[in-house]
C-alpha cells in the first residue's frame, strides 16, 4: 500500500502549495508535473498495480493531478492579477511636488557680484579662513606693532590650552589675505574676485556680527590705473543698483593701497534726495579700494615697477541691506524659515 501513503502524502503538499514568485511557482511544476515530477512517478508506478486495486488508486491519483494543476493555475492568476494592477500604474503621471527650499539672500547677492565682475575677465579665487599672521596682515603691509590686529578685532587661536598671548593662527579678520594667496602664487596679469567669510571678535547686535561675509577684488597687471579702478566700480555699481546709480570715491586710508579712497553710491533708496537710510545725505559707503601698494607687491614677488594694480573690498551684508533693507544682521544666520522665504521669489 506504498503508493496510497505516497498519494496521501502528495494530496497534503499540494493543498499547501505556495509561491511568493513565478519562477518559484515554475519549479512546483516542473517538481510535480513535468516528466520527471512526483506525480508523474507515481503514475509510472501504478502500472504495477495489481489490477483489484487499479480502480481506487486510480481515481486517487487523477485527483491528485487535478488538485496540482488547480493549484497552480490558482497561483497563476494571482500573479498575472497582480501584474494587471502593476501595469495600470500611469508612468507619465506628474509627480508629487517637492517642496523646494530657497537660496539664501546673501548667497544670492553675492552670487550676483560674482556674475557682474565674471562679465569683466575676474575669475573666482578662494583662501584658507584659518589664517596665519603673514597673510593676513603682514605681507598687506600691516606693521608689527600696527594697532590694526587690535581694531579688527581679531580672533587669535590658541596652540596650547590656557595659553592666552596671541599666536600666529587666527582667523581672517578680511579677505584681502587672499591677495597675498593669489599674488604668491600666481604671475600677472591677475585679476581675481575673492568671496569668502571673515570673523571679528564683535558683541554680536543688530549691526555688528562676529561672522560675516566679503568679497575682494584684485587686478594686476602693467598700467593700471586708478582710473580702471574706478571704471571697473562705476560698471558694477550701475549693473547691482541700477543704471541710474552715480558713484564718489572719497579719500581714506588702508595699510595694503595707496592712494585709498572710500566709496559711496547715490541712496538708492531715495534715488539721491536723502532719506532717513543715507541720513539725509543722498549718499551710501559701500566699499573701501586703492591702488595696491607697491610695498604688498614687492612683499608678494611681483616688481613694483613693471606692475602696478588696484584692489577693493565690499560685504556682502552690507550689498543686501541695500537691495532688501533688512534691517537685522542677527537675520541672515538665524535660519528662521519665515524670514528666508521672502526670498523665494528672487
Ligand atoms: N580689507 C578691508 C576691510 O576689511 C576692505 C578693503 C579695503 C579691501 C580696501 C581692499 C581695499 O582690497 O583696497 O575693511
Amino acid at each position: 500500500m506504498a503508493l496510497k501513503e505516497n498519494i496521501q502524502t502528495l494530496l497534503a503538499q499540494v493543498g499547501e502549495m505556495k509561491a511568493t514568485s513565478a519562477e518559484e511557482l515554475e519549479s512546483l511544476r516542473i517538481k510535480y508535473l513535468s516528466k520527471k515530477g512526483e506525480i508523474t512517478a507515481l503514475f509510472n508506478e501504478f502500472r504495477t498495480v495489481p489490477g483489484d486495486q487499479k480502480r481506487e488508486l486510480g481515481q486517487m491519483l487523477n485527483q491528485l493531478r487535478q488538485q496540482a494543476e488547480s493549484r497552480i493555475n490558482e497561483l497563476k492568476e494571482q500573479f498575472e492579477a497582480k501584474q494587471a494592477e502593476a501595469d495600470k500604474l500611469d508612468l507619465t503621471r506628474t509627480p508629487d511636488p517637492i517642496a523646494l527650499g530657497t537660496r539664501h539672500p546673501l548667497s544670492m547677492v553675492r552670487e550676483e557680484i560674482e556674475d557682474i565682475f565674471s562679465r569683466i575677465g575676474f575669475t573666482i579665487a578662494q583662501g584658507p579662513e584659518v589664517e596665519d599672521d603673514k597673510h593676513v596682515y603682514g605681507m598687506l603691509n600691516f606693521a608689527p606693532e600696527h594697532p590694526a590686529r587690535d581694531m579688527q578685532d581679531t580672533f587669535f587661536i590658541e596652540k596650547e590650552k590656557g595659553v592666552q598671548k596671541p599666536t600666529d593662527v587666527l582667523l581672517r579678520s578680511h579677505t584681502s589675505s587672499v591677495q597675498t594667496r593669489v599674488m604668491t602664487s600666481q604671475k600677472p596679469p591677475i585679476r581675481v574676485l575673492c568671496p569668502g567669510r571673515v570673523y571679528r571678535n564683535e558683541a554680536i547686535s543688530a549691526r555688528a556680527h562676529c561672522f560675516f561675509h566679503q568679497v575682494e577684488g584684485l587686478y594686476i597687471d602693467k598700467h593700471v590705473s586708478f582710473a580702471d579702478l574706478r571704471e571697473a566700480l562705476l560698471y558694477f555699481s550701475k549693473e547691482m543698483f541700477g543704471s541710474e546709480t552715480k558713484i564718489r570715491l572719497r579719500p581714506s586710508y588702508f595699510p595694503f593701497t595707496e592712494p585709498s579712497a572710500e566709496m559711496d553710491i547715490s541712496c538708492n533708496i531715495c534715488g539721491g534726495k536723502g532719506c532717513s537710510f543715507c541720513k539725509g545725505t543722498g549718499w551710501v559707503e559701500i566699499l573701501g579700494c586703492g591702488m595696491v601698494d607697491p610695498n604688498v607687491l614687492e612683499a608678494c614677488g611681483i616688481d613694483s615697477k613693471e606692475y602696478s594694480g588696484y584692489a577693493f573690498g565690499m560685504g556682502v551684508e552690507r550689498i543686501t541691506n541695500l537691495k532688501y533693507r533688512v534691517k537685522d544682521l542677527r537675520l541672515f544666520s538665524e535660519n528662521d524659515v519665515r524670514f528666508l522665504r521672502q526670498f523665494e521669489s528672487c
